[in-house]
């Protein structure tokens, strides 16, 4: 006979489970500690700050590894007097390094324990520097959005007069060749101001089920005389039975001429341009900088902890991408080229974000370039973040 099984009491947490499950996905470092002040408890967030395994850590007195640069000064004391605190600190690593640290200390209980969460603070200070960065671009951009619009006008006004003009003279007259000249710099600031809106005020994805082979034939065709005149051998490669995906198309093709351009640029001296459609299926990225606990654990349910893509290769065997560059190229007005706004990477960034995919970029000096662009599969992602475009400005200053 089988017996009943025990029927646990609806409501009640197993709390060791609870804490267990919230220290391993926290964020920020964490220790417990016991009412001696030694080390019960170690996260795997603090395993990576002191660069040493909870193990080691155990049994440790937390006085000896968070210090502060005042003498006499005990950070782990005063946690135990108070029962709330917070300032900063500075971590002993295993490798003799320092870290500073935010400190934010709980007491605990009778005879009292202590729970140290620790944030570093060099990573807090450069996530601050970055988001004043974006702000500051931010305003760049709607200020420039704003010039622009002014500008507009005026510029259609001399492109107007300018072909009344061309049409008065002979085309043998010199003055027709001046009257060109306008006609062809207002074309290129035309194209500058329309950049700068494009990226200043993006506009909204319409999605709809498309496939993205198809954005790669209409970029071929609308690059064609580009590739040809470059001598470029033109390869292309769509893996077969993949699926339409929600994007909106237009943008996406944009995205796709804006890459295909610049590797079309990158070789003067001609090369192979090739495009690779594939679906990718990756490891997901751990949340914040830690690994999560059920990526650890083998009793994940399969297909979770997955993230599948479509994926765009667009390939050159161009001039390639010095490091310094690498680290600049999707910042907006960054350009290496004498006639470029340096806002093509930037628009594209924005649009792939829009769509909830991503862009990267993998390239050697010399060698070539190859620019990824990743489109989720899910319908879902793409609805999803066509809601949040509207609530919020996407940062368009991310590098990879
Ligand atoms: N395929 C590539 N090969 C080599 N360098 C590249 C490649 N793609 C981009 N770059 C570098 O990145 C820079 C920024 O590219 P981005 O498309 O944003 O602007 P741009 O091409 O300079 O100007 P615009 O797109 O407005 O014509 C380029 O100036 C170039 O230095
Ligand atoms: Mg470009």
């Amino acid at each position: 006979m089988t017996q009943p099984r025990p029927q646990r009491a609806s409501g009640a947490p197993p709390t060791d489970a609870l804490v267990q499950a919230l220290m391993d996905d926290a964020e920020a470092g964490a220790l417990l500690l016991d009412p001696q002040g030694a080390i019960a408890m170690v996260n795997p967030a603090a395993e990576r700050l002191f660069g040493s395994s909870a193990a080691r850590l155990r049994g440790v007195a937390a006085s000896e590894v968070v210090r502060t640069v005042v003498a006499g000064d005990d950070v782990v004391r005063e946690a135990f007097r108070t029962a709330h605190a917070e300032r900063e600190a500075v971590l002993q690593t295993a490798r003799g390094g320092e870290v500073p640290v935010q400190v934010r200390s709980y007491r605990l209980g009778k005879p009292p324990w202590v729970l140290i969460t620790l944030h570093d603070l060099t990573q807090m200070r450069r996530m601050q520097q970055e988001l004043r960065r974006h702000e500051r671009l931010a305003t760049l951009g709607q200020l420039a959005a704003g010039v622009a619009h002014e500008i507009r006008n005026p510029l259609a006004g001399i492109g107007t007069s300018a072909q009344v003009l061309l049409k008065r003279f002979e085309p043998r007259d010199e003055r027709a060749r001046f009257a060109q000249v306008i006609l062809e710099e207002v074309a290129r600031l035309d194209r500058i101001v329309t950049s700068l809106l494009q990226y200043a005020r993006p506009r909204t994805p319409e999605l709809r089920s498309f496939m993205l082979s198809e954005c790669v034939d209409k970029v071929i065709a609308l690059a064609a005389d580009k590739i040809q005149n470059a001598q470029l051998r033109l390869e292309t490669h769509v893996a077969p039975r993949l699926a339409a995906l929600y994007i909106d198309p237009d943008l996406v093709t944009q995205v796709m001429l804006n890459v295909t351009i610049n590797a079309i640029q990158a070789m003067p001296e001609g090369g192979t341009l090739r495009f690779e459609v594939a679906k990718v299926r990756r490891k997901a990225p751990p949340r914040g900088p830690g690994r999560r606990a059920e990526d650890r654990g083998g009793n994940r349910p399969p297909g979770q902890g997955w993230i599948e893509y479509q994926q765009v290769r667009v390939i050159d065997t161009g001039v390639g991408i010095p490091r310094g560059v690498l680290a600049k190229m999707f910042d907006p007005f960054f350009t290496t080229k004498s006639t470029g706004t340096g806002l093509g990477l930037s628009i594209s960034q924005t649009i792939m974000q829009e769509h909830g995919g991503s862009i990267t970029v993998d390239s050697r000096e010399g060698r070539g370039t190859t620019v990824l662009l990743n489109f989720p599969l899910e319908k879902r992602n793409g609805e999803r973040r066509q809601h949040d475009a509207r609530s919020e400005r996407p940062d368009s200053a991310h590098r990879r």
